[in-house]
């Protein structure tokens, strides 16, 4: 259950690249421990640099983002013992399951966490079996990541992260490039991790998964703008809202459905 403990605080967070590009622009935000939260936006509307600022693996160079009250800038992540302190309870799967998996084989890929967190063998042994088994890819362990399909590789990159338990899941366009079986399988896994207690925060411009796995949502804009925050449900039903924010184009769905077409007179 979503508590109403306040996991991220972000205030006023703007970012830009070092060439120049305008990547976020004034966002504030607020998650709560244990809440399921969509980042939704068209592409390159500021998602993944949010993700990144969430993880740490950036900072804000406005504005403050703040976890449990603690302010994540340059100064607490070059901190070693906070910094590992963080990363243990924060875990990110990036859109690119290539960029994330390094080892030899898949074994080997979920016990990289659990054996940088000190555990001993039996422990790291325990623990990789159980990914294994939670992901159902107990037939992949000693196969090398690079020769996995993009499904087999996205579930074994869920569990090199699931394997140090993090209690924060950040996911980037998790459902993209995988078929439909082996998103459905995922969107039920990510609502399963959630109910265990973790918090669920995915980026995605995937609107059909949205309300299933989100009870709320941040809508950004192609100015990298929050322009609205709320329950799935009701802002899905919001064509206006979406098509201002090139997720849907109003046209084309309006062809499709004639009949809701008067709702929105032009
Ligand atoms: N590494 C980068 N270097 C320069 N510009 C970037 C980089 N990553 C993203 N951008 C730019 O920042 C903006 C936001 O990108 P991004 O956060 O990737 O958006 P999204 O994930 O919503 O597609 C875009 O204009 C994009 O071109
Ligand atoms: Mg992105």
């Amino acid at each position: 259950m979503a508590g109403d403990e306040l996991l991220y605080e972000l205030k006023n967070v703007g970012f830009h690249y070092p060439s120049g590009e305008q990547a976020l622009e004034s966002v504030d935000l607020t998650i709560n421990r244990g809440e399921k939260v969509v980042l939704l936006g068209a592409n390159g509307s500021g998602k993944s640099t949010l993700l990144k600022l969430l993880s740490g693996l950036l900072y804000a160079e406005e504005g403050t983002v703040k976890f449990l009250g603690q302010s994540l800038d340059e100064e607490s992540l070059s901190n070693e013992e906070f910094s590992f302190a963080f990363r243990r309870r924060v875990g990110f799967v990036f859109q690119n399951s290539d960029a994330q998996l390094f080892n030899s084989n898949v074994w080997e890929e979920i016990a990289f966490g659990p054996v940088q967190l000190g555990l001993d063998s039996e422990q790291v042994r325990g623990r990789v079996e159980s990914m294994l088994h939670l992901l159902e890819i107990e037939h992949l362990r000693n196969r090398p990541p690079f020769k996995l399909s993009g499904g087999e590789r996205k579930k074994v990159a869920l569990a090199s992260v699931l394997s140090v338990n993090p209690e924060v899941l950040l996911l980037d366009e998790p459902t993209m490039a995988l078929d439909p079986r082996t998103q459905g399988w995922l969107v039920e896994m990510l609502i399963e991790l959630n109910r265990t207690g973790k918090t669920i925060i995915t980026a995605t411009h995937d609107l059909a998964i949205v309300p299933v796995i989100a009870d709320k949502m941040f809508v950004f804009n192609e100015e990298h703008r929050v322009v609205a925050e709320g329950e799935p449900v009701e802002l899905l039903a919001d064509y206006d809202l979406l098509a201002s924010v090139n997720l849907i184009d109003r046209t084309f769905h309006e062809h499709r459905h004639p009949k809701y077409a008067h709702l929105h007179a032009h």
